[in-house]
């Protein structure tokens, strides 16, 4: 039986883009790990409860990081004068590659565990690495540590260092099933594993034909990476010439959305057609702006998709975005925004307060089932925000504490956090 209490703070989350609802000094219900709505007056009928006042704090759903490496956190803030692909091969690869000594994984591991607790995060969607044994390391730290997440073991079968590549597509496939049989075994809570073939550029097309059927054959969705950074995309053109945009190298596959979920990082360089299939097979994208900055990839147009209606989320992208935080990640998202709109592209308009906490909770949330938001019926994930170490000396309202919040708070100003009705602190 999960926990059921009640909760009081000024409560904060966004049912739709364009509407944030801020509920001063309220209640908000927990039943059996789900949450049951926020009230003005404490409902009679939850008086027996237990009940925790948070005082003068605010309350916001979990945030949701929809694109993060796990093993990329130990060389964050480095590296960051390489565009993708040369920084792939200075940077990222080298360090995967020592996730081959579980010894090193666990101490890696361990440290990125920590701080994503503290963190406002309380579900993300990993990369680990191409190795088996270290990747359930990572999936059994994030549980004990009660976190939510979708955590893939990577494919890679060309275009990688002799340490990283993968024997052959068969040999990928197979230990790709047989990591899918030992998640099945444990049987995580809050944690799940999901295909994560790198990027067309370390795929062939052999290995991603297998991975189409481990996905029908397992029912797990798949996570990769979609039009990030131009000489990429004309790579991908090369290496698969019969499709006519990036996207299409995943759908022959069925890994777009077809054959189960998909969520795909970037898009920066998304045509039209693209976007047009994005739509038509639900595909989530992962908006990660602060690595479109470090890697210079270029600005995603986030105004182009929420118009359309495609369902998205914010992710960190650690270790090409230096930051783990996804506070930071919202108003990244605005502050580039802003620049596309006012350099590129004066018909999209940037994002608001509450269109990137909307992505930042319900949107990315999505991905996970019903998540991100206080509505009746979502899951428990909550953090609690203290404002009283950011002084001021005017009086401000809620809405602008609260905006104060998303630009200058990091982990010393969470105090609090649920998933699904648990504790983590
Ligand atoms: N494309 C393929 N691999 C990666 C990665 O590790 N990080 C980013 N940002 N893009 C990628
Ligand atoms: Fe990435």
């Amino acid at each position: 039986m999960r926990s059921s209490f009640v909760i009081k703070g000024h409560i904060c989350y966004c049912p739709e883009p364009a509407r944030l609802v801020i509920a001063p000094d309220s209640y908000l219900l927990c039943e059996n790990g789900v949450c049951r709505g926020v009230f003005a007056e404490l409902p009679a009928a939850c008086r027996a409860l237990p009940f925790e006042d948070m005082g003068d704090r605010f309350i916001l759903p979990g945030f949701v990081d929809l694109h993060t490496h796990a093993p990329q956190s130990a060389f964050r803030g480095t590296g960051m004068d390489r565009e993708l692909t040369e920084w792939l091969t200075a940077n990222a690869f080298p360090e995967e590659s020592r996730y081959a000594d579980l010894a090193y994984a666990e101490k890696a591991y361990r440290i990125f565990t920590d701080e994503l607790v503290r963190s406002a995060t309380t579900r993300a969607v990993i990369f680990a690495t191409v190795h088996t044994p270290a990747t359930l390391l990572l999936m059994d730290l994030l549980e004990q540590a009660g976190l939510g997440a979708y955590v893939g073991k990577v494919n890679m079968d060309r275009n990688a260092p002799p340490s990283l590549c993968e024997e052959s597509a068969a040999r990928s496939a197979a230990d790709t099933a047989a990591w899918l049989d030992q998640c099945r075994q444990r049987a995580h809570k809050t944690v799940r594993p999901i295909l994560t073939p790198r990027f067309i550029p370390s795929c062939s097309d052999e290995l991603l034909t297998a991975l189409g059927e481990l996905q029908k054959q397992y029912g797990v969705p798949v996570q990769s990476h979609l039009s990030e950074n131009l000489s990429e995309i004309e790579w991908v053109k090369e290496l698969c010439p019969q499709a006519a945009f990036y996207g299409q190298a995943y759908d022959r596959f069925g890994l777009f959305g077809t054959n189960g979920p998909a969520v795909m990082a970037h898009c920066v360089h998304s045509g039209d057609a693209e976007l047009d299939l994005i739509r038509r097979r639900g595909v989530f994208i992962a908006h990660c702006p602060q690595s479109n900055m470090n890697l210079a990839s270029g600005i995603a147009p986030v105004r182009r998709c929420l118009d359309r209606g495609l369902r998205m989320g914010l992710g960190t992208d650690v270790a090409g975005g230096a930051s783990l935080s996804m506070l930071r990640a919202v108003s990244d998202a605005i502050q580039c925004s802003k620049l596309l709109w006012r350099l590129a592209d004066t018909t999209l308009a940037p994002l608001k307060l509450s269109e990137a906490l909307y992505l930042a909770t319900k949107g990315g949330g999505a991905f996970f089932g019903k998540v991100g938001s206080f509505e009746d019926g979502y899951a428990f994930d909550a953090v609690v925000l203290d404002d009283t170490a950011l002084p001021h000396p005017q009086l401000l309202a809620p809405a602008q504490r609260l905006e104060r919040l998303v630009y200058l708070a990091d982990d010393r100003h969470i105090c609090a956090k649920w998933v699904d009705g648990r504790r983590l602190f």
